[in-house]
């Protein structure tokens, strides 16, 4: 029986720019979508763009343009942004619309139906200019613990405490910069203190779909029962907290009915938008049964799904507050939530200084391929919440490599020959060549791999298929055997047998590769490939069309123009960061918690780290660097016959003449940089808060008794 699969990717905020952080999860999704779609599955693929909210409300204020010109602009770019990296939603749609009032309206009266709903008055900051209360992002004063000036209402980014706005020394608001004034109103709450919330959760979170494919992956599993507790220790009375979902005029949103002034919270709408966006569809297409999706009876009497894709950052609001507002409202619950990890680069968080936060439009605007990030990205994700590194010179050495040098090749190698000497006929293939591939098309080993979305094994078996194909056009040399006379026969065979491998491996990739695979579809002459025919080779007398060139390789000066393009020098970025939207703050912020405490679970072998030489090293000089203004030059003796040279990024926090004499730790086996100011020839060890920022930074000292050159292990 065909699968019937509803597949949604988060909505992204209709305020910003889509960049490579966020394609991860979308092209992840993307994937999935279209391999199930050559499984014969049906799949309904929707998202939306998220409307609603104070920052977006604030933005079109600042721009002198309505909150819906604002979004209907955004929308058109990120439309173009996902098509253009062939994301391929059936419908891209708006939580700003009517299909979504209508299902936020009736999630909302459900709930209050079933005794869901509380309301309380809250006090909380509001600005008597701007007449609005606060969300903390927009709430800046000083850092109660450290006394850092300009810290935002809910965290300080000098000392990392955490507190409540209203413990801010001097606040003010970020909007208007009045003092705010504490000011009561009432709110809305969804009642998840209520033990069938909890109780449902627990239930939920641990559950599998029909098929035994687990809800959630095993470590977001693992998060939730660190949320819900599991109900075995203690007195097993765990609660969640009820969760606040108004806000107050001004907001932009949809007003509670029988609320006048009260606004619901942009992510109760948020999730719903898929919903919407779905129904809209449904409305456009006329072939779609809405119900049989999300009426919870008739969903389990048709066996449908429903598949978000999520990042790790938005867990919390997939995992509890969405199921159980579903639960509770009498809809269908979630089948299986996908969440992906966040997108390093180099190694570290994408970069506004280092070029590294690149948009989507730019990588288009700079004429590289779209293919080649996917081909990437599927490389690197394994179906788990873990982080992806974007390394560059890792991107271009596997697409050169494996799409160009591997794949593309063995077509380049054969096709010409059956153009030019058969009449662009195929011929007999070669059994004892074409055995193993049709033995693997049986096995289901890559499409496993697909389903359960760990594309980097399945590209690592198909990479070992092209490597077969490969070894099989090296050995028959069809350019050498063109050149001899009375082996055309063999020549054919060779070629066409080498097309059907060929052919093979354009099905594999196919879901990661679509615009790749219509050319190659359109060059073999085929119907679209898909995973459900028998196998079978080309036939012989098949007509194919004249080779055209299929994919180019990367070069590193488009990946520098592209780094180029997007990097901002300092102060503009500081000023824009300032800027950014509260949501977009705390997401970063999210992100940046949870990618500490994955950098600080992930384990490397001893063998890892007994590679880094560490040394304790005596501060001989330390002098400034003229025209740099980070950086001081330190001269640092390890028992070697002359001290190393080494640039270290501390200025800001050390004056050079205090340094001399010190000892501290460096990494001595660094490969040496050539620095504009002279060789660096290691790199000195500084403790810094998460963000890197200059604020705090501090070199490491020895216990002691140490002296320079000890090996620290
Ligand atoms: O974190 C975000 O970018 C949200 N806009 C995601 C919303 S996903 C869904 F709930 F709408
Ligand atoms: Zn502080």
């Amino acid at each position: 029986m065909p699968r019937n699969i509803l597949v949604t990717n988060a909505l992204p905020y209709a305020n910003g720019d889509i960049h490579l952080g966020h394609l991860v999860g979308y092209i992840q999704g993307d994937v999935w979508v279209r391999y199930q779609r050559m499984r014969g599955n049906t799949v309904h693929y929707v998202c939306a763009d998220d409307t609603h909210g104070t920052p977006i409300m604030l933005r079109a204020e600042k721009e002198g343009i309505t909150p819906e010109a604002l979004i209907g602009r955004v929308h058109g770019q990120h439309l173009r942004d996902f098509t253009d990296f062939g994301v391929a939603f059936d419908n891209y749609h708006s939580t700003h619309s009517p299909e979504n009032r209508a299902y936020a309206e009736d999630v909302y009266a459900r709930l209050k139906n079933a005794g869901f709903i509380d309301t309380r008055a809250i006090e909380q900051f509001y600005d008597p200019v701007k007449e609005m209360f606060l969300p903390d992002r927009f709430i800046k004063g000083e850092c109660p613990k450290c006394g850092a000036a300009d810290q935002y209402g809910d965290n300080c980014e000098v000392c990392g405490a955490a507190y409540a706005p209203t413990e801010l020394k001097n606040p003010y608001s970020a909007v208007s910069g009045a003092k705010p004034v504490l000011k009561t109103s009432e709110h809305y709450f969804f009642r998840l203190s209520d033990p069938r919330a909890v109780a449902f959760l627990r239930e939920w979170t641990r559950g599998t779909s029909a098929d035994g494919t687990r809800r959630l992956q095993a470590e977001a599993a693992n998060k939730m029962k660190e949320w819900l507790g599991d109900g075995t220790t203690g007195d097993g009375e765990n609660t969640l907290s009820d969760w606040d979902i108004s806000r107050d005029a001004p907001y932009f949103g949809f007003e509670i009915p029988g609320a006048p002034g009260k606004y619901f919270y942009v992510w109760l709408d948020a999730p719903i938008g898929y919903l919407a966006s779905f129904r809209n569809l449904a409305d456009k297409r006329g072939d779609i049964v809405v119900e049989d999706f999300v009426d919870p009876t008739r969903a389990a009497a048709a066996g449908t799904e429903m598949v978000h894709f999520i990042g790790k950052d938005i867990l919390y609001f997939h995992a509890l507050f969405w199921p159980a507002m579903l639960e509770f409202a009498g809809y269908r619950t979630p089948t299986q939530l996908c969440v992906n990890g966040f997108l390093t680069v180099d190694g570290a968080k994408m970069s506004k200084s280092r070029g590294t936060f690149i948009t989507a439009r730019s990588y288009v605007d700079q004429g590289l391929n779209a293919e080649w990030l996917r081909y990437y990205f599927a490389t690197k994700s394994n179906g788990t919440m873990e982080d992806v590194d974007l390394n560059l010179d890792d991107m271009i050495a596997k697409v050169n490599s494996d799409l160009v040098g591997k794949y593309v090749n063995i077509a380049s190698r054969c096709a010409g020959f059956i153009s030019k000497r058969f009449e662009g006929k195929l011929g007999a293939t070669d059994a004892a060549a074409t055995d193993a591939f049709k033995a693997a098309f049986e096995s289901g080993a890559i499409s496993q791999a697909y389903e359960e979305r760990d594309y980097g094994r399945a590209m690592r078996e198909i990479m070992h298929l092209a490597d077969l194909a490969n070894q099989y056009v090296n050995d028959n040399k069809p350019w050498e055997l063109a050149k001899q006379e009375g082996r055309e026969a063999q020549l054919h065979g060779v070629c066409s047998t080498a097309l059907t491998l060929f052919r093979d491996l354009t099905r594999y990739l196919k879901p990661v590769l679509p615009a790749l695979a219509a050319k190659v579809e359109a060059f073999l002459a085929i119907e679209p490939l898909s995973w459900q025919e028998t196998w079978a080779a080309l036939p012989a007398g098949h007509s194919i069309n004249a080779y055209a060139h299929l994919m180019t390789r990367v070069e590193r000066k488009q990946v520098d123009a592209l780094l180029e393009a997007n990097r901002e020098s300092l102060a503009p970025a500081a000023a824009e960061t300032k800027a950014a939207s509260s949501q977009q703050r705390h997401a970063e912020k999210q992100q940046h918690e949870a990618q500490s405490a994955e950098t600080a679970m992930a384990h490397i072998s001893i063998d890892d780290f007994t590679k880094v030489d560490l040394r304790i090293a005596r501060i001989v000089s330390a002098e400034h660097v003229e025209g740099a203004d980070k950086l001081i030059r330190l001269q640092l003796d390890i028992g070697e016959e002359k001290p190393r040279q080494v640039f270290a990024g501390i200025k800001s926090a050390y004056d050079p003449a205090t340094l001399v004499g010190r000892l501290t730790v460096m990494v001595a086996n660094l490969a040496p940089r050539k620095m504009k100011f002279g060789m660096s020839e290691g790199m000195v060890l500084a403790a810094s808060d998460p963000d890197g920022k200059t604020g705090g930074l501090y070199i490491l000292s020895p216990d002691n008794g140490a002296a320079a050159g000890m090996r620290v292990k």
